[in-house]
């Protein structure tokens, strides 16, 4: 076990059957919390039993977060287990690395019901209950392309934006509720979803080394390192921070020019 900074807080998170979600189930749950795993794939479920194998508690939902009626299932199975809901994280996405006159209305459309409409229905069933509860805290997964643009991904970079100041009008609304909302906007981080995204250039390889190159740090983020500050946004270690888009990117938007220019 950890520390138990989330000590009993029920937190739900989506996207928790890969990469940053799942990184995240397993911190928050070795922090104490009771973790509602969602995802709309079957391997979340394996996320939940590797967190009971090491003594943990959690609780696996299969939902497609862009749709209404599985938000709805979700909010209601996490209360009949648990009976609240301290921590919302807003985790799960997709990408498409197309330009704007390859991308069909059907993926663009996609892109945003799963990356910024499913935001708007998991807050609008738990708000109301943070309020009756006196505070909580949500968390949103932005990125370094929802406050940049990034090459070939127009719909995906549309919808980050979008999280990034859906987080800081939601944090606006609700910091009289004590509901807290910031969002972490994480860097090239080694996942699946990246790896996708790689598969789709012409040489993922090259692509592969050239972020590594570009990141200050001289490597891709692991999805630990994101989960840790997404613990600490969690935690009443945070309590100050609200509207906040957190960047934890390895420095890449630190220079511009960095990786081009050396003395
Ligand atoms: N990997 C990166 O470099 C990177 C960088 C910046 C931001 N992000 C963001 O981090 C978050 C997590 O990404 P990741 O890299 O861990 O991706 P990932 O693909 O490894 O994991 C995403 C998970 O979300 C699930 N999911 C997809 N659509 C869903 C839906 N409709 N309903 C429920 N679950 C769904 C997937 O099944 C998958 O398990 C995303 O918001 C992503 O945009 C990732």
């Amino acid at each position: 076990m950890g520390c138990e900074r989330l000590k009993n807080r029920v937190a739900i998170i989506t996207g928790a059957g890969s990469g940053i979600g799942e990184a995240s189930a397993v911190a928050f749950a070795d922090e104490g919390a009771r973790v509602v795993a969602v995802d709309v794939r079957d391997a979340g479920a394996a996320v939940v039993d590797r967190i009971r194998g090491a003594g943990g508690e959690a609780l696996f939902v299969a939902a497609d977060v862009s749709r209404a009626d599985d938000v709805r299932r979700l909010v209601a199975a996490t209360l009949e287990r648990y009976g609240r809901i301290d921590v919302l994280f807003n985790n799960a996405a997709i990408t498409l690395v197309k330009y704007v006159d390859q991308t069909t209305e059907d993926e663009w459309d996609r892109i945003m019901a799963v990356n910024v409409k499913s935001i708007y229905l998991t807050c609008h069933e738990v708000v109301p209950i943070m309020r009756r509860q006196g505070g909580g805290v949500i968390l949103n997964t932005g990125s370094i392309t929802g406050l940049t643009g990034q090459v070939g991904t127009p719909a995906y970079a549309a919808s980050k934006g979008a999280v990034v100041n859906l987080t800081r009008a939601l944090a606006v609304d609700h910091a009289h509720e004590g509901i807290r909302v910031n969002c972490i906007c994480p860097g090239v981080t080694d996942t699946p979803l990246l790896q996708q995204h790689f598969r789709s250039l012409p040489n993922p390889e090259a692509a592969r080394r050239e972020r590594e190159a570009r990141n200050p740090i001289g490597r891709l983020i692991r999805p630990e390192e994101v989960a840790a500050a997404a613990v600490f946004l969690a935690s009443d270690e945070s309590s100050a921070m609200t509207g906040a888009a957190l960047l934890v990117d390895g420095g890449i938007l630190a220079s511009p020019e960095y990786g081009s220019l050396k003395l």
